[in-house]
């Protein structure tokens, strides 16, 4: 497995096994970030219409001199403007900031549940995909519950879900429900954001042992769980560190040190309660 070793989604569709983030970052910066991140080598850069950096991330594709078809792009639609019509503008919004015809990965950012109109959005999803315009569809915070839900009504399976997952939430129940649908887990918050997990003792006992930062052992055991983390990071230096974790490997003894750190500690809200999030 090197960096530019892809996994298979269930529509076919090859994509990375590790993207940059760019949450809580400004247009430029994430310009920056991106353009950085393409020319280290990343192939997914993870954006969403309510970070409000779509057109950054696309003019940083343009400078990164990288093609734009070696390049998955993915964001999402918003809260506000689930629906089915809402959904269909809300992505031609989004790819006109991106500058970008297509998109290669379009999520649902949210089920909310007590809205009840997840499905219509679904629905707006797999339309833009028969089109041409997204080339894979998927979801994000989305409980087995929800996603069971898009399966009985439109027989279409979301390509991906992307969820908060790191040492301290380890996400089982839905990496199950997963592996059984082929449903790519997509970790957001991989490195906890800044929580602490980056410096607990067993993260700092593994990196020392293999002469790695807390970061890269952290997304090693993302990588080693099957699952596609997207670390954020504006740091030049980080996001190449961040990239440099195919080369050497964790074994079961040290997995389990990681996972051991604990379950249950969100640093996002929890999709399950009921509360919505907008
Ligand atoms: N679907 C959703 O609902 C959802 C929700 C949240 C996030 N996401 C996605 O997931 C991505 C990642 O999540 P996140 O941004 O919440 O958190 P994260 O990636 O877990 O952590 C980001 C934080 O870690 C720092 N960092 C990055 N690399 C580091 C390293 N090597 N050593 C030490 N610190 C490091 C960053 O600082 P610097 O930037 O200053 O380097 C930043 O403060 C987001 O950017 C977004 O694309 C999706």
């Amino acid at each position: 497995m090197d960096a530019s070793t892809t996994v298979a989604l269930n529509d076919g569709v090859e994509t990375p096994r590790l993207g940059l983030g760019v949450f809580q970052v400004g247009p430029d910066e994430a310009a920056a970030a991106v353009r950085t991140a393409l020319q280290a080598g990343y192939r997914m850069v993870d954006t969403a219409s309510v970070y409000g950096n779509e057109k950054g991330v696309g003019r940083g594709i343009a400078e990164s001199g990288v093609a734009r078809e070696d390049v998955v792009v993915v964001t999402k639609v918003w809260n506000d403007d689930q629906g089915y019509d809402a959904t269909l503008r809300a992505f031609d919004a989004s790819a006109a900031a991106l500058g970008l015809d297509y998109v290669d990965q379009y999520l649902i950012h949210w089920p909310r549940p007590r809205l009840g109109l997840y499905p219509q959005t679904w629905r707006a999803l797999c339309r833009l995909r028969d089109e041409g315009r997204v080339r894979s569809i998927g979801v994000s915070n989305f409980e087995p519950e929800h996603i069971e839900r898009l399966i009985a009504e439109t027989g279409v399976a979301p390509a991906v879900n992307q969820v908060e997952l790191h040492p301290g939430l380890h996400q089982g129940r839905i990496r199950a429900f997963h592996a059984d649908h082929g449903i790519v887990t997509q970790a957001w918050s991989p490195l906890g954001r800044g929580q602490g997990f980056l410096s607990h003792r067993a993260v700092a006992a593994v990196a020392e042992a293999h002469g790695r930062t807390p970061a890269q052992v952290v997304l090693r055991w993302h990588l080693q769980l099957g699952v596609v983390p997207l670390p954020k990071s504006v740091t030049p230096e980080r996001i190449r560190g961040n990239l440099d974790v195919f080369g050497f490997e964790l074994d079961a003894a040290e997995m389990d040190l990681l996972t051991d750190i604990g379950d249950g500690y969100r640093v996002g809200p929890d999709p399950s309660l009921l509360f919505d999030v907008s």
